[in-house]
């Protein structure tokens, strides 16, 4: 079994002429949660999403990016689910007007495996989804919908689990369930990787934290002198 869950290596991540992560390299363990903390525009996005294979349009990666001894840079996001990797994306993207369960199914496309246990094993983990089956995701609060992203991640029986923003714009209270079904995932054997503005909201949900501005690492282990 592998020690890490991913490996980042020299990673840039270029939009056209601009670089919004310039040389950036970090280890995820097998059983480890991880944030990546910062301000706006720092480049953390473009790194869950380089890692996803799910870039936008001009979005262009290079450098290397290995899981579980696989070179995933620059495949698309359906290989990389395959290899067991999920991501619960920036603003959710749920679709508003499908139930909680379809919403729930479609995060299952990479699963090996029969989708109706998947669905009863991850709704176990979260009632509050459970007694909403039914409901089109657009009726749910904000920390509701949060939580159906996340589960929606975990319909695939990732080894990994990328978040990003996980709790953005929620109630402290919201929060604490968000950090709860983060913990309940990671006791299950699932690494997790987030994305944070806040460095104090981020060492609230992971094990570690690293820190970036404006592309790089702060500090940044490679360049001492910065
Ligand atoms: N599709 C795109 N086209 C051009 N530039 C982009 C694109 N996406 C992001 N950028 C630029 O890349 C830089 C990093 O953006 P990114 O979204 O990765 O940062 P972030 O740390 O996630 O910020 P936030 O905390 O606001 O979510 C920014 O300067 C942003 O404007
Ligand atoms: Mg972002």
């Amino acid at each position: 079994m592998p020690s890490s869950a991913l490996e980042v290596r020299g990673l840039v991540v270029r939009y056209g002429a601009i670089d919004a992560v310039r040389g950036v390299s970090f280890v995820v363990g097998t059983n480890e949660s991880v944030a990546l903390a910062g301000p706006n525009g720092g480049g953390k996005s473009s790194i869950l999403n380089a890692i996803f294979g799910s870039l936008r349009t001009t979005g262009r990666s290079f450098g290397a990016i290995t899981s579980g001894g696989t070179d995933i840079l620059g495949l698309p996001s359906h290989r990389v689910a395959r290899l067991g990797i999920a991501l619960a994306p920036e603003g959710r993207m749920l679709a508003a007007g499908l139930s909680v369960r379809d919403n729930l199914l479609s995060g299952a496309l990479a699963l090996q495996g029969a989708t109706d246990t998947r669905l009863a094993e991850v709704l176990a983990g979260f009632p509050v989804l459970a007694a909403r089956l039914d409901r089109p995701a657009a009726t749910l609060s904000g920390g509701e919908a949060q939580l159906l992203a996340i589960a929606r991640g975990l319909m695939a029986r990732p080894r990994l689990l990328l978040l990003d923003e996980p709790t953005l714009g929620l109630s402290p209270r919201a929060r604490n369930e968000i950090a709860a079904a983060l913990q309940a995932a990671r006791a299950g054997g699932i690494a997790l990787l987030l994305a944070e503005q806040s460095a104090q909201v981020a060492a609230s949900l992971a094990d570690r934290v690293l820190l970036m501005a404006g592309g790089r690492m702060r500090p940044d282990p490679l360049s001492p002198l910065q």
